[in-house]
């Protein structure tokens, strides 16, 4: 049985611990901070009855039980092939991380960052096992939405990117090659540039955020849930996608030139459409929300789980 050291039990850190439990992994989680560790393992136990209720986990208890809350980061990396950091998104943070988890794990123990938009050069490069870190960036919560962006700094070793693909795919993850350092990497540009034009027709008045979140949760996203940009436009055009390309080339290039600036994330631009959305939910409404969100996610994924891919 395969060992993961899960640095940080936030929200990001106990659903990685529900992806390697489920599959079979003995999971140590470690959380400087009291309450979080307190808190873990009954975080890990309710996602993995949830989706124990779906059918898509065999047996929760069974995985619950090989997951320990462990004292020290030391501990946590002891004897475990992979590491999935997931502390907070600062880069002095990162970088302190990196050089104990260096210090601390044996030489063949990959180290990943769940880091949103840090580059893995920037946290790694004094390192010296800098050749076996990278970037594991997930999707909140990853335990629901199984891609993973993995990139790796310049010198991250093409072993390490092989053997993290082949770890994430051993738990039911979806590996993606990010070829090369890039803000952001591939999933949050793609977001960046909805949200932006999103925002931009909110603050325009072209539309209500509401109606906004209505073209793409009863539009656009029906069919993203299970197909990609390319694939959709594929089937847009009888000839596929170059003839889509010819047909709607030209509305393309007017939208270019008519792209949305940069004040679009100006203080008072975006106060605007946060205005116009208009609603102030408590902390407690975000938890029973995001509880809704992830129930509809699973079943959305127990759908998948019976669907063959085309
Ligand atoms: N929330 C998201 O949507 C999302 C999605 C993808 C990736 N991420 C990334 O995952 C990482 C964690 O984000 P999160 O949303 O779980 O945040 P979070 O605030 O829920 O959790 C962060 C955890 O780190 C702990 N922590 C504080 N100092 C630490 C330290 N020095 N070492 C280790 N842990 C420490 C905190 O106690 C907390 O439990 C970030 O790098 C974030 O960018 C977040």
């Amino acid at each position: 049985m395969q060992t993961v050291g899960i640095v940080g039990a936030g929200l990001i850190g106990c659903s990685w611990a529900n992806v390697f439990a489920r599959s079979g992994w003995r999971v140590k989680v470690w959380d400087p901070v009291d309450s979080q560790r307190a808190a873990a393992l009954s975080i890990i136990g309710h996602s993995l009855r949830d989706l124990a209720a779906l059918g898509l986990v065999e047996d929760a208890e069974a995985a619950h039980s090989q997951v320990s809350v462990v004292a020290t980061l030391e501990e946590a990396v002891d004897g475990v092939s992979y590491v999935q950091e997931s502390g907070p998104e600062r880069l002095d943070v990162k970088i302190e991380l990196f050089r104990r988890l260096d210090g601390a794990a044996a030489p063949g123990t990959i180290l990943g960052s769940s880091t949103s938009a840090i580059v893995a050069s920037k946290f790694t490069e004094s390192l010296a096992g800098r050749s076996r870190c990278l970037v594991a960036h997930p999707v909140n919560p990853p335990h629901l939405a199984p891609v993973v962006e993995l990139c790796g700094a310049p010198w991250t070793s093409i072993e390490t990117k092989q053997r993290a693909s082949t770890i994430m795919q051993s738990v039911g993850q979806v590996p993606v090659d990010v070829r090369r350092e890039v803000d952001g990497f591939v999933l949050n540009r793609l977001q960046a540039a909805l949200l932006t034009e999103a925002f931009r027709l909110v603050q325009d008045g072209v539309v209500s955020p509401e109606d906004l979140d209505r073209t793409v949760a009863d539009g656009l996203g029906l069919r993203w849930a299970f197909m990609g940009p390319f694939e959709t436009i594929e089937l847009n055009a009888p000839n596929g996608i170059a003839d889509y390309c010819e047909r709607y080339v030209s509305w393309f290039r007017r939208y270019q030139a008519d792209a949305p600036p940069a004040a679009v994330w100006d203080d008072a631009s975006w106060q605007r459409a946060v205005a116009a959305w208009g609603k102030h939910p408590s902390a407690a409404e975000i938890v029973q929300k995001t509880a809704w969100r992830n129930h509809r996610l699973a079943a959305l994924a127990a759908h998948k789980k019976t669907q063959s891919s085309f």
